[in-house]
């Protein structure tokens, strides 16, 4: 049995099914930038990044440093009693760098799940007000408030119930859902229209607290909302006193070529979720907002004996140093055409490459069957997997979403050589020489 079988083997008896969705049997040992490498040295390019939670890669020697030198002084010191260094200042620092004008302050948490847990705590506070609105296809995380706020997959509500009261959902504006010959105009407003059809017949505008939104859906397969979308939501929302909130969780810190997603759209939030990326996949998460908003809650209301915790927070300086000094935000960006570029070329090869989306080193891949251009499950299974064996990291969102999100520092050669792997596998689906694994039935979302 391989050493990666044997742990997994092993694990397989103590581990609960639910703390992982499956794809590849790897027991990961050890990541460089963007390469990882499995318990038997395989070595793998990482198009994952930890689902987007290593953006500046795996153990960058500023955040080593920053965390080995931190570790060293001071492990824990719960915030939620006495301030830490490192914490204090990224607290400013965090603040000034959220797209939100004004006074603003922040709120720490362990995971992005807990950070839309707080949203939900202060808008709740602020308002005065019960209902919560979120989209269809949002995944906010797996706490009961943020899975609440979910639709993504029905394990998030099977046998949980009751969920958090009078939260309605909405639908997203998928631009898959774009009737044939429908101008993006006539879109916008179709989907407007379904989006205040709640507000018309039973959810009261004036007894609700928030709108939250992922500006672009990650787990929902990596989709944009039109930007008009979005702008007439956030207008509806202050106009009804209503707050608007955005989760940046999967897409900011420089994922979507701009720091933040919401940057796509030349709006401002009220409150927003951080987490993954900000320590660089260490456990540190906030809710950043309005100061106003923020201060509509005393302690403890919204803290964890561990979150704001000074290893966390001093890798997260250390992250956001990396980001700037190596100019992060502008490679996404710049690669990301780059990636587009790859993708376009593939699908005029491919017709069972069906739309793609990129922004920056974000991108998602549809995989469709040529000619019905429904979804292809198989397919997309089929060339996960010998991506997988050819050398590069992976996985499927929505069953048939090819799921693009390298680490930012990825170098030009990593990139291309991940090009180089993903257009074989394309060929080889092409050439009808890709078979399913046997745990196919088994796999992803
Ligand atoms: C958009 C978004 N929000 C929230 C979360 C939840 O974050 P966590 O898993 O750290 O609780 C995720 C995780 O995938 C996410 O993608």
């Amino acid at each position: 049995m391989t050493a990666n079988k044997k742990l997994l083997d092993k694990e397989s008896n103590a581990l609960a099914k639910t703390s992982r969705i499956n794809y590849f049997d790897v027991v990961i040992e050890s990541g460089k930038g963007a390469v990882v490498r499995d318990v038997e040295g395989h070595q793998y390019i990482d198009l994952l990044s930890s689902a987007s939670a290593t953006n500046t890669g795996h153990a960058h020697p500023h955040v080593v440093k920053a965390i080995q030198e931190q570790a060293a002084k001071l492990i824990q010191y719960t915030p939620a009693y006495f301030a830490n260094a490192p914490a204090a200042k990224l607290a400013e620092r965090l603040c000034a760098l959220a797209p939100i004008s004004g006074a603003k302050k922040l709120a720490w948490g362990n995971s992005g799940s807990d950070a839309n847990d707080g949203i939900i705590k202060f808008a709740r506070a602020y308002t005065h007000r019960p209902y919560l609105v979120s989209f269809m296809g949002a995944y906010h995380g797996s706490t009961y408030g943020s899975m609440t706020l979910s639709a993504v997959s029905l394990n998030m509500a099977r046998n949980m119930g009751p969920l958090l009261p009078d939260v309605v959902k909405v639908p997203y504006p998928d631009p898959w859902n774009r009737l044939a010959g429908e101008t993006e105009d006539a879109f916008v407003d179709r989907m407007f229209a379904e989006f205040k059809r709640p507000f018309e017949t039973f959810l009261p505008a004036e007894e609700t607290a928030l709108i939250i939104i992922e500006p672009i859906q990650g787990d929902g397969g990596i989709v944009k909302a039109p930007v008009a979308f979005v702008r007439k939501v956030a207008e509806f929302a202050h106009a009804h006193g209503i707050l608007f909130a955005i989760d940046e969780v999967n897409q900011g810190l420089g994922r979507t070529g701009k720091w933040w997603s919401i940057q796509h759209f030349g709006i401002e939030p009220d409150l927003m979720s951080v987490g993954k990326s900000l320590a660089s996949g260490l456990p540190l998460s906030a809710v950043v907002g309005r100061a106003e908003i923020m201060d509509s809650l005393d302690a403890p209301a919204h803290l964890f004996t561990t979150s704001g915790n000074p290893v966390t927070t001093a890798a997260a300086m250390a992250t956001l140093d990396v980001i700037e000094n190596e100019h992060l935000v502008e490679r996404s960006a710049r690669l990301g055409e780059e990636a587009k570029e790859f993708f376009e070329r593939e699908k005029t090869k491919h017709a069972f490459i069906g739309q793609y989306r990129m922004y920056g080193l974000d991108g998602g891949i549809d995989i469709v069957d040529p000619t019905t251009e429904k979804p292809d499950a198989d397919a997309t299974t089929k060339l996960i997997y010998r991506i997988f064996e050819l050398g590069a990291i992976m996985i499927s969102l929505k069953t048939n979403v090819l799921r693009f999100q390298p680490p930012l520092v990825i170098t030009d050669e990593q990139l291309h050589k991940a090009f180089n792997i993903m257009a074989q596998a394309f060929s080889e689906l092409e050439e009808g020489k890709l078979s399913l694994p046997d745990n196919a039935d088994n796999i992803g979302w």
